[in-house]
């Protein structure tokens, strides 16, 4: 499983390193992919390329995904000590009150449910999908605590919380020796930075915590596959409301101007946007997400890609 085109992060301030570029199973697995064969091959290729991080939902096809990365990371024969998995709680199972949010009920009996979906015994990491403001955060740090103590994952994340929310967890955990979040899962893209930039990454950089972030290619947006239109069975054509949020005339001629920039380097605008978003320190990995094998290979080039003082300036001034 070496390979010498990946590189490795440690996430934030823990011991446990990631692969720089890692997959993700949102709106494919279970919905656009969902042929077995399609994510095993995709999975499989994953590894051998060196991506060791590998990132899924309870919610992602209500389940479904979860069962199908189980099954394909299980087919690669990739031993368990080589994969970082992590999984999230937070979002309605059901229709009933408790199968949802961040209670100690509804976090004990989701992991016990995710870890038999993906046939596993434990979790690297487990999510907080979204803040719970009907849970006292209290009775949600200790619940998540209790998890890793009991094995059944090894560390917590938070995603989309606020870096007020993060740092009273932390807090709170730290002052009452339980096990604190090592890391957040935040939405960040050339297109989608500023909450990042200016809000998260000074409090997270501070406390330690390593950000794993999500869309970085802005849905595939800032690969070019939507210059001259949407094609047909791509994520904008199959869900119409992802379009409308991202695919403005401003964003769509900012991915324009960044191709002669990709172009005088020798590299797509694919991996151009993922070293960009590498070029920060307290990122541990950009989560992609790929529906087929060419655009994972692809992607994973970025990992040792480094831009320039001179050509982040140029992307500046694009982005605006
Ligand atoms: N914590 C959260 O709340 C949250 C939210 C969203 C996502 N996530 C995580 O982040 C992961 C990635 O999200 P994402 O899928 O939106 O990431 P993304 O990498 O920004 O977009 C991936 C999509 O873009 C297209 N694409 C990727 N590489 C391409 C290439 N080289 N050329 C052309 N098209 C390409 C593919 O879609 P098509 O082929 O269909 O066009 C692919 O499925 C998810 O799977 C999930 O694990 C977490």
């Amino acid at each position: 499983m070496a390979n010498t085109t990946m590189t490795y992060r440690r996430l934030g301030n823990s011991g446990l390193k990631v692969s720089s570029v890692s997959l993700g199973g949102w709106t494919t697995y279970g919905h656009t992919v969902e042929e077995l064969n399609t994510v095993q091959r995709i999975i499989a290729r994953a590894l051998e390329l060196g991506v060791n991080f590998f990132d899924i939902a309870d919610v992602y096809a209500k389940g479904k995904a979860e069962e199908l990365m189980g099954e394909a990371l299980a087919a690669s024969g990739a031993p368990r000590h080589h994969l970082v998995v992590s999984s999230k709680v937070f979002h309605p199972m059901s229709d009933d009150v408790n199968d949802r949010g961040l209670s100690r009920k509804h976090i004990m009996e989701s992991i016990d449910r995710s870890l038999d979906r993906l046939g596993f015994d434990y979790l690297d990491v487990y999510f907080a999908h979204r803040y719970d403001p009907e849970t006292p955060l209290e009775e949600t740090v200790e619940a998540f605590s209790d998890v890793v103590r009991s094995g059944r994952a090894h560390y917590w994340g938070t995603s989309m919380w606020s870096p007020a929310q993060i740092a009273e967890a932390h807090t709170f955990a730290k002052a009452n020796g339980l096990v604190a979040p090592i890391t957040e899962q935040p939405e960040y893209s050339m297109l989608r930075r500023s909450r990042v930039e200016e809000r998260v990454l000074p409090v997270t950089t501070r406390l330690g915590l390593g950000l794993v972030v999500w869309s970085p290619l802005a849905q595939g947006l800032l690969t070019g596959k939507y210059d001259d239109g949407v094609p047909e069975g791509s994520r904008f054509a199959n869900f119409e409301r992802f379009r409308e949020q991202l695919l403005t005339e401003e964003n769509a001629a900012k991915v324009r101007a960044l191709r002669p920039i990709a172009d005088e380097l020798g590299v797509t605008r694919a991996q151009l946007a993922l070293a960009w978003v590498l070029r920060q320190p307290g990122v541990s990995s950009v989560i992609t997400g790929a529906t087929r094998v060419e655009q994972l290979e692809e992607n994973v080039r970025a990992a040792t890609l480094e831009l320039s003082p001179e050509q982040l300036e140029r992307i500046d001034e694009v982005l605006g």
